[in-house]
């Protein structure tokens, strides 16, 4: 009984109707069907795309301008004298990243222009005639920016003493900057190696 009355109640419009008006709302529906059908079938062809790519699609490539740019060699030879002047040359590489550093001359060249940490650890290891005083400088570009010393004592046995000096500086660099670890201030030095003697640096914000 109940259910027969709903049925009655929401066919009495449409009885009523007109049925040109009824034909036309039927129409306008169908044409509207139609369209929303087609944008489910867009939609879900696009969502089935985007699933397929996964993630991936909203990460820009990697490009090589982005870096790591890092070089870090060291000195393996137990010693080697060096002149007044004279770059120190760190030959054994630990890890370069884009290049710049040339382990024959012991010249990093900047490859981009930005912020650097430059870092460099010396070991004096004094062996006669060389002065037991290590002096090194940091240059770019042909001025000292930082200065780094160590103290080593020869002698044979317990009465030989190593010692080793560091220095870390942050700097702005050109493309193309040169940046080296010099002697200084004494006309022989003896540099140790056992990988006491490291020089890196690493491009922190390309500018
Ligand atoms: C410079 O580095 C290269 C590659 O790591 C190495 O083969 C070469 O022996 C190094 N040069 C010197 C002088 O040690
Ligand atoms: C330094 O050490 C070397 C090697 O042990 C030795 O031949 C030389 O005489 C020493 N020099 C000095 C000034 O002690």
């Amino acid at each position: 009984m109940l259910k027969f009355i709903t049925t009655f109640v929401l066919l009495v419009p449409l009885v009523t109707a007109n049925e040109a008006e009824l034909q036309e709302r039927i129409d306008a529906l169908t044409a509207q069907n139609k369209r929303l059908v087609k944008t489910v079938q867009i939609l879900e062809k696009r969502i089935t795309n985007l699933e397929q790519k996964g993630i991936k699609h909203n990460v820009p490539a990697r490009r090589q301008s982005d870096g790591p740019w890092t070089f870090s060699y060291r000195r393996d030879a137990t010693r080697q004298t060096f002149k007044r002047n004279d770059p120190i040359v760190f030959p054994n590489k630990i890890t370069d990243l884009g290049g710049g550093y040339d382990n024959t001359t012991g010249i990093y060249t900047a490859p981009h222009a930005g912020l650097y940490m430059i870092t460099c650890s010396v070991l004096a290891d004094h062996n006669s005639p060389s002065s037991p005083q290590l002096h090194a400088s940091i240059m770019v570009d042909g001025v000292a920016k930082a200065n780094v010393f160590a103290y080593s004592e020869n002698g044979s046995g317990t009465g030989h003493h190593r010692d080793q000096g560091s220095s870390t500086i942050f700097v702005m660099l050109n493309q193309g900057s040169r940046v080296w670890v010099k002697v200084i201030d004494q006309d022989h030095v003896t540099v140790g190696g056992d990988r006491y003697s490291l020089f890196s640096g690493y491009l922190l914000w390309q500018s």
